[in-house]
């Protein structure tokens, strides 16, 4: 059985000593531990990874980068490796819809970086999903299947691996899929890709996450289909006490805790 998750991206928000108060705040709603069976991870920007590590190490919580380069060291101005955030953190979003589409990273980079996390022991988690016209042009399972395809293909193992269908035209809109749309990406698309490279068995043990416009008041919904192994998080998760009910309904629902 796959593990559940819940994961929030806090993206391009919270100076450091509001990201030292939300992760507070997060770690003192959750009490001394996690609901059972859920991994909850936050993802604050890089600046404040460390303080916000200093916070939650003797907690349950767990903490996951934006964003990593593809190469271990170098000439790279500006960016930040897998191997320096391997010391801080356990977790990388790779491949988020905001990369892919407003930093213009493409598939080979996205497959370039996915590498590096996996060498350097992290845990990817990789963003997958279609535009709005993509999906009216009826392409949205071929656009997430070669998402995956090519954002795995030099990873050889599922161990850690974890994907996450955000369809960009639910994130950021208010607007969420609803559970019924996205089940043939979930349980469709997304699982007979990992079964084409890895094999059927190797391919349920991956968590896939939805993401977008996810509030505690939709979360059950998502979390209610067998597909769906948890969410990840955007702008409910600068909110304490909605981040904090969102990991609650995961246990409740998945785990029966
Ligand atoms: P919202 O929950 O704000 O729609 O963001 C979703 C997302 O992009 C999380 O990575």
């Amino acid at each position: 059985m796959p593990e559940y998750l819940a994961v929030g991206n806090w993206k391009m928000n919270t100076t450091v000593s509001e990201a030292v108060m939300l992760a507070s705040a997060i770690k003192e709603n959750l009490g001394n531990s996690t609901p059972q069976g859920v991994e909850a991870v936050i993802c604050p920007p890089f600046v404040s990874l460390v303080p916000v590590l200093d916070v939650i190490k003797d907690s349950s919580l767990k903490l996951g980068a934006q964003n990593a380069y593809s190469e271990a060291k170098g000439a790279f101005t500006g960016e930040i490796s897998p191997n320096m955030l391997a010391d801080i953190c356990q977790y990388v979003l790779i491949g988020h819809s905001e990369r892919r589409h407003i930093m213009r990273e493409g598939y080979q980079v996205i497959g370039q970086k996915m590498k590096a996390v996996v060498a350097a022991g992290l845990r990817p988690v990789l963003c997958v999903g279609e535009t709005l016209s993509q999906r009216k042009q009826g392409a949205a399972e071929a656009v997430v299947r070669r998402q995956i395809e090519t954002g795995l293909v030099d990873i050889h193992s599922v161990e850690g691996l974890v994907i996450a269908y955000e369809p960009v035209w639910a994130i950021g809109t208010g607007v969420p899929a609803t559970p019924v749309t996205v089940i043939d990406i979930t349980g469709g698309a997304i699982r007979a890709e990992l079964a084409k490279l890895y094999g059927e068995d190797a391919a349920l043990e991956v968590p896939v996450l939805y993401g977008g416009s996810v509030t505690p008041e939709n979360v059950s919904g998502f979390l209610q289909e067998p597909s769906i192994q948890g969410t990840l998080v955007g702008g409910a998760s600068l909110n304490a006490d909605q981040f904090t009910e969102i990991v609650r309904l995961t246990a409740e629902i998945k785990s029966g805790v």
